[in-house]
């Protein structure tokens, strides 16, 4: 497509393919004032880049009062569709978030021949496998480094520059809310509702925070590492989210983890995180799950604070590879975001690369093996725990203990004793 040159009363003419960003919330707000920043745009020329340039934002309110003063020159509307569509659009940035709206607006690009870049990482969970086929047929590109670890390069690395390797494994931090909540509920005993707060105010969380404590933003996450690891598109809602309760609520995410299970777990070395992983079986199938698990304090996830995330890739020849940075929020984010476009300046590839399309996997549960669990009890008052639990136990404090390596079935079976509500967290031995 032609990239004429854009002159504004504001801005000096430039090349550069012409951007439509739909959303100016957190993310879209970044990425809209760095492509308006000319030490910005001046940096980026510098290093070879052609320099996109933004022509026009959708929002659904027009009347909203910003803090961002679009220039003249940069259309507001609420139109999306005629916007994506635009004979003065080359690419198109998605940054509404959501299911609906969203795969309007990407089905429209794709289907007036325009390439698009996303951080919706639901989306592309939810209809990442029609997306990819839609893609393709139309022969634009898409591109979501921004979906996963918003600011840490992952998904371009794991498909390129570890492309020579097999990838047998990957777990990490990946929700910067939730590891923020748990971290600073473990240093500073402050409560879940406040720190919750804290994550939405520094534009963390998600529009719904329920999908981040639930751990469904964390699953969404996990299936597309898998689809670029692993070659093909899980279904996220087989993907487990909470550990195994007795005798209590079985709850997702992270909405069970309590400040007296974090300190039972610091007393015995641990720290609780929310873990996703994945790896492939022998036979092809993978397990995966994202749950909190229970890791060594002083490792590299266990002392993995705040928003950052990290993200460990176990391949062959190289080995572990461990990425990490921060996670969320709209700096962070639009750094990926603005990548992509940079790409997108003189390329036509999507995220996957050459990948070849997508085929089936089947996903299993990763709780159903033998391994040590970290059992966290509530309430169990003076008399503290049982001595048959106290045998059992490798290490144990007044409200938890550590298990040897055994299945959950067995788990089941010796805390079927138990009256009280217990949360049996699984630990991660080489975190
Ligand atoms: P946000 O702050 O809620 O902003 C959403 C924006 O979309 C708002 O400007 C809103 O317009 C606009 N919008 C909503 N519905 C619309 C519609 N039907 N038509 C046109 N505009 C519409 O969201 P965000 O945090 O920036 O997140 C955006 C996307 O990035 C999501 O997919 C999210 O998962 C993803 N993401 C976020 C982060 C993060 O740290 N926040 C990190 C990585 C990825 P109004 O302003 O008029 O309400
Ligand atoms: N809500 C997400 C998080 C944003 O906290 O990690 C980044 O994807």
């Amino acid at each position: 497509m032609e990239t004429p040159e854009l002159t504004t009363p504001d801005r000096p003419a430039r090349q550069g393919k012409r951007v439509a960003v739909l959303g100016l919330g957190t993310v879209g707000s970044a990425v809209a004032r760095t492509l308006l920043d000319e030490d910005w745009r001046a940096n980026a020329a510098s290093r070879g880049h052609t320099v996109p340039v933004l022509v026009g934002v959708a929002v659904s309110d027009v009347e909203k009062e910003r803090e961002l003063i679009l220039p003249e020159g940069v259309r507001l509307t609420s139109d999306v569709e005629s916007l994506v569509v635009a004979d003065d659009i080359d690419i198109v940035v998605e940054l509404i978030g959501g299911t609906t709206a969203a795969a309007d607006a990407i089905r429209h690009a794709f289907a007036a021949g325009k390439p698009v870049v996303s951080a919706n990482k639901e989306l592309l969970a939810r209809q990442g496998r029609e997306l990819e086929a839609a893609a393709r047929d139309a022969d634009v590109a898409l591109r979501f480094e921004a979906a996963v670890a918003a600011g840490v390069p992952v998904l371009g690395p794991l498909v390129w520059d570890l492309g020579a390797n097999r990838v047998t494994s990957l777990r990490g931090i990946i929700n910067g809310t939730t590891n923020h909540i748990l971290s600073t509920m473990a240093a500073d005993a402050r409560e879940y509702d406040e720190v919750l707060s804290e994550a939405q105010a520094r534009g963390y969380a998600e529009a719904d925070p329920s999908s981040d404590v639930e751990g469904l933003d964390a699953a969404y996450k996990l299936t597309l590492l898998m689809r670029l690891a692993f070659d093909g598109w899980p279904e996220v809602d087989e993907l487990r989210r909470s550990v195994p309760a007795f005798a209590g609520e079985t709850a997702e995410g992270i909405t069970g983890v309590t400040r007296a299970h974090l300190s039972a777990a610091a007393r015995l070395g641990l720290a609780i995180k929310l873990v996703a992983r994945a790896s492939r079986l022998a036979d092809g199938r993978i397990q995966a799950a994202v749950t909190p698990m229970a890791v060594a304090a002083s490792s590299p996830l266990g002392s993995t604070g705040g928003v950052t995330n990290l993200i460990d890739f176990d391949a062959d020849p190289v080995g572990r590879v461990t990425m990490a940075g921060p996670g969320a929020g709209g700096p962070a984010t639009s750094s990926a975001v603005l990548a992509d476009l940079l790409v997108l300046g003189n390329s036509n590839a999507s995220t996957w690369e050459q990948l070849p399309p997508a085929s089936e996997v089947t996903v299993i549960d990763d709780l159903g093996v033998e391994r040590g669990w970290f059992v966290a009890i509530e309430g169990l008052g003076a008399g503290g725990l049982p001595g048959t639990i106290k045998e059992m136990a490798l290490a144990s404090t007044d409200e938890g203990f550590v298990t040897p390596p055994m299945t959950l079935t067995t788990m089941a079976a010796k805390l079927g004793l138990f009256g009280q509500p217990v949360s049996a967290y699984p630990i991660l031995s080489d975190a």
